[in-house]
């Protein structure tokens, strides 16, 4: 027997945008599953949405970790027997924005880069499918950035044209093609498939610089984690508005 409550599971959800979303998809009366690789740093976050009034508790997830993954799908299996929204929100950055590192970017920033953002995504999503197609409207919320569009990478004067950093750009590039190509074997069936761009928001990987506070920050993946029947599938997002792939 499945709950009728959406349940929603957020990779990273311990602190930053991961965790705002955990806290607006809460205050929509969905249950939160906050995933973080540090339990007692999930714990501490869901115990304060908890305060909250929000129905929220923590997994260990390190999302890179292939027995933390079957572990989280047996336990969310056990306790809901569906799983509605998968927030995909994990991600590293290990390079300066702009730093121009096309020649100089060592192997193992490229490998730990991909195995965070994009190899993880897919083997996560692949891990909580079946929990997916259990639902009346699965979304599968891939979170990207800007930085993964190759068109504005390539436009001369474009607003990150002169931001290239070679391992998270084209990390976000290899996850937007997950986005399409998932979202195309998944036409047809109740699962929505869309990549999100948060904006630049102050978060630690952000940093102060960053002009967009967390709320405003989360609100993109909040919105493609509750996409209605007829919403759209297989795009890349940041506030309603369409972005170059
Ligand atoms: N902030 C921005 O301006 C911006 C712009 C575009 C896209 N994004 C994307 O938005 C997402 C969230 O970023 P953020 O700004 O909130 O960054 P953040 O504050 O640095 O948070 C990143 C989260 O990901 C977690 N994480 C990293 N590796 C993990 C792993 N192997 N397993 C599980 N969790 C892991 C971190 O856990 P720990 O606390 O344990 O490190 C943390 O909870 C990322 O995918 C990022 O690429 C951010």
């Amino acid at each position: 027997m499945s709950t009728a409550k959406k349940v929603a599971l957020i990779s990273g959800a311990n602190k930053g945008i991961g965790f705002e979303t955990a806290r607006q998809l809460g205050q929509k009366g969905i249950t939160v599953v906050l995933g973080a690789r540090d339990l007692a740093k999930g714990e501490a976050a869901a115990a304060t949405l908890k305060k909250e009034g929000i129905d929220a508790r923590a997994v260990k997830f390190d999302v890179v970790d292939a027995a933390d993954v079957k572990a989280a799908a047996d336990t969310i299996g056990k306790e809901f027997g569906k799983l509605d929204i998968l927030v995909n929100n994990a991600g590293v950055m290990f390079e300066a924005i702009g730093g121009n590192n096309s020649s100089t970017v060592s192997d193992e920033t490229l490998r730990k880069t991909f195995d965070t953002n994009f190899f993880s995504v897919i083997a996560v999503t692949n891990a909580f499918l079946p929990l997916l197609k259990k639902s009346d409207a699965g979304r599968i919320v891939n979170v990207s950035s800007i930085l993964g569009s190759l068109t504005l990478h390539a436009t001369e004067g474009s607003p990150i044209y002169e931001a290239k950093a070679l391992a998270y750009d084209a990390s976000k590039a290899a996850q937007n093609a997950y986005t399409i190509h998932l979202a195309h074997e998944l036409k047809g069936t109740k699962i929505k498939v869309n990549s999100a761009h948060p904006g630049w928001v102050k978060t630690d990987m952000g940093t102060d610089a960053a002009p967009m506070n967390v709320v405003d920050g989360a609100k993109t993946e909040v919105e493609l984690a509750t996409l209605g029947p007829d919403g759209p599938t297989g795009g890349f997002f940041h506030l309603g508005e369409a972005i170059s792939w």
